[in-house]
């Protein structure tokens, strides 16, 4: 460990990439107050230490955007974009899986995710001294660098999808002072090449279903910590904590969170049934139906409790709030759930009908937070179950069927 820091350090103040580091900006004072706020947070010391010990800004490009789509030029403003490197932030670093440049802000398909997350994330796999780790996502290469001082960078294999995105990610942890395992390829398709045995999986891309070949990959009595939704397409997600139990992998979920989604794995093309759709139901609701679904934690529970739909929000003609779109992931069944109380739905699932019943039967359980919901996963077929309380209380199972 204090080998890698001198290395590091000396590194710093060297030709990086063609460019000069400027040594008279230290970060180190902004990376330890970082990781005294994570640590104030209650991420646990040894954990928190790791955001002092890795430089963030060796793994960030010239120019990346925070979530609310600010851009950061290390040219044009070098203290903006080293203090940000060193704030609690989720750093986008690719959109539309590079075709930036294009003058539109599309979707973030690349970034370094937010120390916080991260820290959740390491410290829920309860990494051990001599547990080996596969992490699906290299994306800068910040997280396989953490994951590299905890371990030791022998002990860690990162895969990557996107190419270019990989490439920079080994010359950012090569120029840190980091040599981990890295791969190019699909990470949700494992080979032997991404090496058999590994205790710990994570994931800092989202999945709906959990990949077979991650199951296959994981050492007995391992763990699979990976942002999951329940439909591709939905915005928000939960950490699944994944113990493996034998046929099954089970555990509860650590919290809701929200990742960019795994590349095979992203929201279904159909574009949503827009205004002038056929309706086939109307009916007026007393109050803003929409709430729940603007709520982040409650539309995140509706997921749990009613299987197999996304939504997003579109405006109607001449309306001056937007209206909330559901879109089945099993039919071409929908609902608009509009301001006025308006709810409309086409196709034959009555979605509307088991929203009411999933939201009564959560009232009837005593309102539970998402950490009394669960998911297990069959080792051989994949099949999901999500539970409350315990997997042997079922609320539904990958056929959509309600239990
Ligand atoms: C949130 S970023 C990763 C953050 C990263 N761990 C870091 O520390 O900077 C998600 C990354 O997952 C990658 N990704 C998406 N689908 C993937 C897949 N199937 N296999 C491997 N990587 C994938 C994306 O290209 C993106 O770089």
């Amino acid at each position: 460990m204090g080998r890698l820091h001198r290395v590091r350090w000396h590194r710093e103040g060297r030709a990086v990439s063609g460019k000069t580091e400027d040594m008279t900006r230290d970060h180190r004072p902004l990376a330890r107050a970082l990781a005294a706020d994570l640590q104030a947070e209650g991420v646990p010391g040894r954990i928190a230490d790791l955001f002092t010990s890795v430089p963030r800004h060796l793994f960030l490009p010239d120019v990346y955007w925070t979530i609310d789509g600010t851009r950061y030029d290390r040219g044009a403003d070098p203290d903006g974009w080293l203090r940000t490197a060193y704030s609690d932030q989720a750093l986008t670093t690719q959109y539309d899986d590079g075709a930036e440049g294009t003058g539109t802000m599309g979707i973030p398909t690349s970034s370094s995710s937010a120390p916080a997350i991260m820290a959740r994330m390491l410290a829920a796999a309860e990494l051990g001294s001599g547990h080996r780790v596969l992490e699906v996502g290299t994306g800068t290469g910040y997280n396989a660098a953490l994951l590299s001082e905890l371990l030791g960078e022998g002990r860690v294999v990162t895969i990557e999808i996107d190419h270019r995105v990989a490439v920079k990610a080994r010359t950012a942890l090569a120029v840190a002072g980091y040599r981990p395992g890295l791969l190019t390829g699909d990470g949700e398709n494992l080979s032997s090449s991404s090496g058999a045995g590994h205790d710990r999986i994570i994931a800092t891309c989202t999945v709906a279903e959990i990949p077979l070949s991650w199951m296959e990959v994981l050492r007995p009595l391992g763990r699979i910590v990976t942002p999951w939704a329940p439909s591709p397409g939905l915005p928000g997600g939960l950490l699944a904590v994944l113990d493996d139990e034998g046929e099954r992998l089970s555990g509860r979920f650590e919290g809701a969170l929200a990742f960019m989604w795994a590349r095979g794995q992203r929201g279904p093309a159909r574009a949503p049934s827009g205004p002038g759709a056929v309706v086939g139901a109307v009916e007026q609701v007393d109050g803003d139906p929409r709430k729940s679904w603007f709520d982040g934690e409650m539309s995140v529970l509706l997921s749990l409790l009613v299987p197999d739909w996304f939504f997003g929000l579109r405006m109607e003609p001449g309306a001056v709030e937007p209206y909330v779109w559901v879109a089945s992931t099993r039919c071409a069944s929908w609902l608009h759930l509009h301001a006025d109380g308006r709810v409309e739905e086409g196709g034959s699932r009555r979605m509307f009908a088991e929203f009411t019943a999933g939201l009564a039967r959560w009232r009837d359980e005593g309102s539970p937070g998402i950490g009394a919901f669960g998911l297990s996963v069959d080792r051989a077929t994949g099949d999901r179950t999500v539970w409350l309380r315990a997997p042997e209380y079922p609320l539904w199972t990958s056929d959509g069927n309600p239990i």
